[in-house]
């Protein structure tokens, strides 16, 4: 399922291939080569000793031997020297079991890189090398343009275009995997061994989605029971909960059995629950079939059930053991949950990672992609942030307005819709404030009017400052706020004035 073909990282000297590099092989949980300081470790000299001990041949001898060895190992991330694979056959080497990236920044950059370090041999007359390098660089089928990027977002970048897993740190110092990709729901079932399902299992699942894929999900396991509840958020209960606990019982579960939760981030929620508190808690398996639950709730642990006097209000932190998203179940995803889920990508998109607002991503055929650049967002803010105690709040953007549109309508606009008139009004106030321009606000709108979803509400502004002013996030009846500070970059912004936000609403 997941080759673990090394990432190689190539580019010229000062685009950032050691940096990004680093931050790739942690996000991913691989081990990280950089050739450089690989091939000083194995001289004992530094580089310019060597281009003076034997000149640039012999050190470009080492880095041909060198990458021989690496091209027989995987699942790598290597960070390449500048001019290692200009050579064709070293292309063609490494390219057999690696995926090769080229990256990219303009002049003025590289100049500015440069110029902080003295330490290159070849960096005297740079700008001739870079026009004779120039065109072998552009043969390498992966590129990305460096320039106004933050490493992390060029790292994101890259994993999305890996097709092996993601990572998730926990704050126990495990972890666990992110599997993406098409047709996996069914490549699981044939390799239960592999994935830990061979044991007991109970699928949980809901009435939709069960007859969809969980019965036969459940058939395609060598011993796993299938639980069905009803289908809809008024069912995230513990009386949900209870029924799971005795169909659990009645199946012989124990504290060996593996519970999966397949379905939308309801399921989840609920499933994940019963796997926290269920004799003392056993493992989880979150399958999300939501786009919403893939880039979103199936990731950081957060597990639990609503009471009648409010959402989510009984709950715990529950690590899944592994998270699997078969992107070919949001083929049967109606239409109004898919633009909803693309609410919080393009949330996430804004507090993390400006490429998921560009509309070729947004395409059913992209959803991998879409998904995996997503998530990574979530990832990076929980790996942070596991117990919510800062950052994860940035999450939130665009909720406050949210939750007071879904209260004050009596939940009467779906969760999805008012997180996008949320987001707008949290854009016009963070706007207000001269934190943004006007043109990141407009992008917005834009991006939102091409999904679908809708960037206002016509409803009484005394009546929507009324529910949020009662929202749990005003700590002490202080405002509260998720705001923006540029593309990519949210900020928390206290005790604004009430004229503030009305002006807004
Ligand atoms: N734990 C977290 O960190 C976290 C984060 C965000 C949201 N949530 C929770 O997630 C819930 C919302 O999740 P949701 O938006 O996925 O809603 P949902 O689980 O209610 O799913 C939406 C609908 O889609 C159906 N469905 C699911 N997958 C399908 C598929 N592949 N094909 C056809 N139909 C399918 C479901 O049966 C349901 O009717 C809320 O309860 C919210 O509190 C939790």
């Amino acid at each position: 399922m997941n080759t673990r073909k090394n990432i190689v990282i190539t580019g010229f000297m000062g685009a950032g291939k050691t940096t990004v590099g680093e931050i790739l092989a942690r996000k991913l949980n691989r081990r990280f080569v950089d050739m450089d300081a690989e091939i000083e470790m194995r001289a004992g000299f530094t580089i310019p000793q060597i281009f003076r001990r034997h000149g640039e041949e012999g050190f470009r001898e080492m880095e041909r031997r060198l990458i021989r060895e690496l091209a027989l190992q995987h699942g790598l991330v290597i960070a390449t020297g500048g001019g290692a694979l200009v050579d064709d056959e070293m292309r063609e080497v490494i390219g057999r079991h690696g995926l090769i990236i080229c990256l990219n920044a303009n002049k003025e950059e590289i100049r500015a890189r440069l110029t902080q370090n003295h330490d290159r041999p070849l960096a005297a007359d740079w700008e001739s090398l870079l026009d004779a390098r120039q065109s072998v660089y552009a043969q390498i089928n992966h590129q990305i343009m460096t320039s106004g990027k933050t490493p992390t977002e060029i790292a994101a970048e890259i994993a999305a275009l890996d097709d092996g897993a993601l990572y998730v740190r926990t704050p126990d110092g495990g972890g666990y995997p992110i599997i993406i990709g098409g047709g996996l729901l069914w490549t699981i079932a044939n390799d239960a061994e592999s994935q830990g399902l061979a044991g007991h299992v109970v699928v949980v699942t809901n009435e939709t989605v069960a007859p969809l894929y969980g019965a036969r999900l459940a058939a395609a396991l060598p011993r796993a029971d299938l639980i069905i509840v009803p289908d809809g958020e008024a069912h995230k209960t513990l009386d949900t909960a209870r029924h799971v606990y005795d169909e659990m019982l009645a199946r012989g579960a124990d504290r060996a059995t593996t519970l999966i939760a397949l379905g939308g981030g309801v399921i989840g929620d609920t499933a994940g629950f019963v796997a926290a508190t269920y004799m003392r808690g056993i493992p989880l398996v979150q399958i999300p079939t939501t786009l919403l639950s893939m880039v979103d709730s199936s990731v950081g642990g957060k597990v639990g059930v609503d009471l009648p006097q409010g959402k989510n209000l009984i709950g715990a932190f529950k690590q899944p053991r592994s998270v699997i998203i078969d992107t070919d179940v949001l083929e049967t995803l109606p239409p109004l949950q898919w633009r909803c889920g693309m609410a919080e990508v393009i949330k996430h998109g804004l507090i993390g990672q400006p490429a998921l607002l560009a509309p070729d991503l947004w395409q059913p055929e992209e959803a991998a992609r879409l998904v995996r650049q997503a998530v990574q967002v979530k990832i990076d803010v929980v790996e942070v942030d596991p117990y919510e105690a800062g950052i994860r709040a940035h999450l939130n953007l665009g909720h406050t307005f949210g939750h007071a549109i879904e209260k004050a309508t009596q939940y009467g606009v779906p969760h999805g819709e008012a997180v996008a008139i949320g987001i707008v009004k949290a854009a016009l106030l963070s706007r207000n404030l001269g934190l943004i321009d006007d043109d990141l606000v407009a992008r917005i709108q834009t991006a939102f009017w091409k999904i679908g979803l809708p960037t206002d509400i016509a409803l009484d502004s005394h009546r929507w400052y009324a529910a949020m002013a009662t929202d749990k996030k005003w700590s002490a009846g202080k405002s509260r706020f998720i705001l923006l500070k540029a593309l990519g970059e949210a900020t928390i912004v206290e005790g604004l004035a009430r004229e503030d936000i009305m002006t807004v609403l």
